[in-house]
């Protein structure tokens, strides 16, 4: 069965969390990041969340709620959120994370990492990362092995530009951050363009002579 991924409503499961119970769909009312960890009282994913805690403000200002998940339970995240908030220099976790212990949710959500086990020999969730919006799509995914930790700037750069295309006709090029210039949708005739960015645009010159290239500012 393929897994859950861009484009797929994310199901309506009733999640346990460390804030209580909720129904996903319920809390999904704005962009949402939810990020599969592991376990608890692992080292990566300490630094992860403590991460994630340090960056609240960068969130909260861009209207973008966080819901972290790992493979065990409420009582367990409690004490580990303790670790994490000392290691962090006391940012506190102050968003949901979800229980998992039978590893059922991992798989509904396509987090699985095949080839980390735990010491039972369990498969222990990889470290995914699923952007999802108001209308309870998914618009971006990540799929990190348990090894190798996320950049959270990357996180805010894609929200970025996943908000903004939401907005705009517009696409975010290479290594693009907030306020530089960005594309124009190749679905974009050039009159049209003309009509949605008055600003103006440049097309830049290439050896085919196509004028597919397009670059705007301050939209
Ligand atoms: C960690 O969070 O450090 C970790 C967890 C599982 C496997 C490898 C690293």
């Amino acid at each position: 069965m393929p897994g859950l991924t861009i484009g797929d409503e994310i199901p309506n499961l009733e999640v346990e969390t460390t804030h209580g119970s909720f129904k996903l769909h319920d809390y999904i009312d704005t962009f949402v990041v939810l990020f599969s960890h592991p376990g608890d009282f692992t080292p990566v994913c300490t630094t992860e969340l403590g991460m994630m805690a340090a960056y609240a403000d960068k969130f909260s200002e861009r209207g973008v709620k966080l819901l972290g998940l790992s493979c065990d339970d409420v009582e367990s995240h409690k004490a580990w959120i303790k670790d994490i908030e000392a290691y962090n220099k006391g940012h506190k976790v102050g968003y949901p994370i979800i229980a998992d212990p039978d590893r059922k949710l991992i798989k509904l959500l396509n987090m699985v990492d095949p080839d980390e086990k735990d010491s039972a020999g369990n498969n222990v969730p990889s470290r995914a990362l699923h952007i999802v919006a108001a209308d309870k799509k998914i618009k971006l995914s990540f799929l990190y092995p348990a090894s190798t930790g996320r950049n959270m700037d990357e996180v805010i750069r894609v929200l970025d530009s996943l908000k903004l295309a939401a907005k705009h006709k517009i696409a975010t090029p290479v290594n693009w951050k907030q306020g530089e210039a960005v594309v124009i949708s190749p679905s974009v005739s050039t009159d049209e363009a003309k009509k949605q960015f008055p600003q103006g645009f440049n097309t830049v010159d290439l050896p085919s002579g196509k004028d597919y290239l397009r670059l705007v500012t301050d939209v």
